[in-house]
């Protein structure tokens, strides 16, 4: 395609509608530049095919994967990449040319009703598992939608409310998810999303689209709206969002054109969306491949990956794996009606659900009991009867428990984090026989336990996908070794949580008032207990980290230092480890949570076998955002590198120092605090000296030493010397000057 030809020939008007979807799923196709579909997923295709003669829609049959809060517990890059290309080659067969994610928006609370479309609390977990999808998908030349762009985080008034938020917070919490998709992957296009953010639409927020995505990350791709996120259109181009979906029907393709011919809105502005959608269907249709879309491959697929998702949280005296031989009581709906994915727009016509139930026989003796409903919150009596009276005759009891659909979803949130009284009544019963109880749990987000410890073992299968049945019957019988890991914390309570004061905001408006304390940045920095930590899953064989090594203990931010560290698998089965690097601040430059999560690894160990995890830290796993000088800045001194297998699981610290970065001098008048100026190079040993004489006064007896009257002295401003000091107003302005040459000598 000849881009700039087109765009020559094209009028006012062909642009205007360019840039604006044909319907829901389709860009307009104008003079010879035909269509693109795009599809939702990210889990699978919910490719919608319009019959116009029957006026109606039809949703293909596809394969439904896991969905994002399962496969983030793989904490596997190369799984995500092979179902990235998995996925977009399904899209080559199907003609879609961009699929709808994957999402990326940080689990804030517990109770947001998408948490299960999304990946982490952490922002590094959530970049680096989708920046593997993207490059998986693209390298099918088909392209990815990242969303949604950004703090949106809830669905209460989701597509009004404002996402009240620092950029302290917003750097390092709610946009490195897409800084680093955008850095190491490139998706074709980012979705803007629906909320406001400090009261400026997504849609039309230039710092957004523009400054931090373009201009900061390098962003070249497309800027889609979400559906239906566009408020003023002309704001929108001019802010850089490029394509609006769906279209608006013809609404505001004559406001375009009026904006443009009355100079509200620059043609330039207008020609760069155009481009933009230009480049997109160019980039889809002169590299088509030639794909079938197996659905019984790709259903393999799916259950190979539900495996790899499945988090093992309680095994107790190992009554995990069950024996072939064993009489075990299968108890709860779920058991017959898995729950593996979550509703709205990523819902699945899924190819072929498996229930754990369907395999039972090949795995083992079983009784089943739906024992409770798996769709509503109500007490049965007789089915938890006969569930109980079915569970006294067993060796073992599993409960397939879990969330029903109506519990979360796209659109509303969660109005509290229990599961439904009537299960959490029944496995309390079911304890009371005597017989080991196993909870497999079914959901998107975290839930409270309330009978956590009394149970034997908990398997957390999420939402995975509709393969889940096999993949939770190969766990439960030890065919396949678990090695999920949490990619959130399970807090206690819903009261425990870090947003919990201020979900979901009120009058339109959200505050983020923890800022950068989300999920285990909060929980361990605070010390408090939690159900589950970050981190933390369990397996049916144990490991042995030893060997910590780090390339050097000193060095610049730009150097930045590798660490590694040897596991061994010192059981006797194969399985798969998560190692986990995070960084923790000692130099005190500013407030920071108590370590942050810098980096993992996973590691296919068979019994006996060590390997090396290796981690490369560059400048920005030390540093934290500076909004006064906005930029990173990773302070001079001493940091901590924990090794472990979750974030309170700690295998190994070591202390490391930060040199040579660039100290900022103090901004000097009269209101600057002695202390900082003692603090800092550029004046310390002036104001060591010159103030000398005025500390000296501020002795009151002999048993003071210097670092009392420092200590005293510290939050003084030089102003209050005037004061305490009876010097004059000019003395006070002779010192500033004095300091401010001072700073400048020291800076030649
Ligand atoms: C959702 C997006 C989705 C879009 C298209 C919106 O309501 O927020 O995630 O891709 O609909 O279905």
């Amino acid at each position: 395609m000849d881009i700039q030809a087109i765009m020559d020939k094209m009028t006012l008007e062909d642009k205007a509608r360019i840039v604006a979807g044909r319907g829901f799923w389709h860009t307009q196709a104008i003079q010879d530049v035909p269509e693109i579909q795009v599809s939702d997923g990210p889990h699978g295709l919910r490719k919608i095919n319009e019959i116009p003669e029957l006026e109606k829609s039809e949703t293909i049959t596809a394969v439904c994967f896991p969905a994002a809060c399962a496969t983030s517990a793989s904490f596997d890059t190369e799984l995500m990449e092979e179902m990235g290309h998995v996925l977009g080659k399904e899209c080559q067969a199907e003609n879609v040319g961009v699929i709808l994610g994957p999402a990326v928006n940080i689990k804030r609370s517990p109770l947001c009703g998408r948490n299960f479309e999304y990946i982490s609390e952490d922002p590094y977990v959530a970049g680096k598992l989708s920046a593997a999808l993207i490059r998986g998908v693209q390298a099918e030349n088909v392209g990815t939608s990242i969303k949604h762009f950004a703090a949106n985080n809830q669905e209460f008034e989701r597509m009004y409310g404002s996402s009240e938020v620092d950029e302290r917070t917003l750097r390092e919490i709610y946009f490195p998810a897409f800084e680093i998709a955008v850095k190491e992957a490139q998706p074709w296009t980012v979705m803007c999303s629906y909320n406001r953010i400090n009261g400026t639409y997504s849609s039309e927020n230039s710092w957004l689209l523009t400054d931090v995505l373009r201009k900061d990350w390098g962003f070249d791709g497309l800027v889609m709206s979400d559906w239906g996120a566009v408020s003023d259109r002309i704001a929108g181009i001019a802010a850089g969002l490029d394509l609006e979906m769906p279209g608006s029907n013809g609404v505001n393709e004559s406001m375009i054109c009026k904006a443009v011919e009355d100079g509200t809105l620059s043609e330039e502005a207008l020609d760069a969306a155009v481009k933009n959608v230009l480049c997109l269907v160019e980039r889809f249709i002169e590299n088509r491949q030639a794909e079938t879309f197996d659905r019984e491959a790709d259903h393999a697929e799916a259950v190979r990956i539900a495996k790899e998702c499945i988090v093992l949280l309680k095994n107790e005296e190992n009554v995990l794996p069950l024996a072939k031989e064993e009489q075990v009581a299968l108890i709860g709906g779920f058991a017959e009606n898995p729950r593996y994915q979550g509703g709205g727009s990523s819902h699945i016509e899924s190819y072929h659900v498996v229930s754990a139930l369907s395999l039972a026989e090949r795995y083992g003796h079983f009784s089943y009991n739906r024992g409770f409903s798996d769709t509503e919150d109500i007490y049965e009596e007789e089915l938890q009867a006969e569930a109980i009276a079915a569970a006294e005759k067993a060796d073992k009891i599993v409960v397939f428990a879990g969330l029903p659909d109506i519990f979360e979803s796209e659109g509303y949130d969660r109005d509290h984090m229990q599961l439904p009284a009537c299960q959490n009544r029944l496995i309390e019963q079911l304890v009371k026989t005597g017989k080991p109880v196993i909870v497999v749990l079914h959901n998107g987000s975290p839930v409270e336990l309330p009978w956590a410890d009394d149970v034997a073992g908990i398997v957390e299968a999420y939402l995975g996908g509709e393969g889940i049945g096999e993949a939770v019957m190969d766990v439960l019988y030890g065919r396949h070794n678990p090695s999920g890991k949490l990619a959130e914390s399970f807090p206690l309570k819903l009261s425990d949580n870090p947003s919990y004061l201020n979900f979901p905001g009120t009058a339109y408006k959200v505050n983020y008032a923890e800022g950068i304390f989300v999920g285990y940045r909060y929980y361990d920095t605070k010390q408090m207990d939690v159900r589950f930590p970050f981190g933390f899953g369990l397996s049916y064989t144990n490991y042995r980290y030893s060997n910590l090594k780090i390339s050097r203990d000193s060095f610049t931010a730009e150097e930045g230092v590798t660490v590694s560290v040897d596991v061994t698998n010192i059981g006797d089965r194969a399985g798969k480890e998560t190692v986990q690097l995070y960084v923790s601040d000692k130099t005190g430059s500013t407030i920071r949570p108590v370590h942050e999560l810098k980096g993992f690894c996973k590691l296919a160990l068979e019994p006996g076998e060590t390997k090396t995890a290796k981690f490369t830290l560059d400048k920005r796993a030390f540093a934290w955002y500076d909004t006064e000088s906005a930029d990173w800045y990773a302070a001079n001194g001493s940091y901590v590198i924990e090794v472990g297998r979750s974030s309170r699981q700690i295998e190994y610290t070591a202390e490391v120092h930060i040199i040579g970065s660039k100290v900022k001098p103090p901004v000097i008048t009269p209101d600057v605090q002695i202390g900082d100026l003692l603090k800092n190079p550029y004046t310390r040993e002036f104001t060591l000296q010159r103030l000398k004489k005025y500390m000296d006064r501020f002795h009151q007896s002999d048993s003071e030493t210097e670092e009392m009257v420092e200590a005293v002295v510290r939050f003084m401003p030089l102003r209050a010397l005037r004061s305490f000091q009876y010097i004059s107003n000019e003395e006070v302005e002779q010192i500033c000057e004095d300091l401010k040459k001072c700073i400048e000598e020291k800076m030649e």
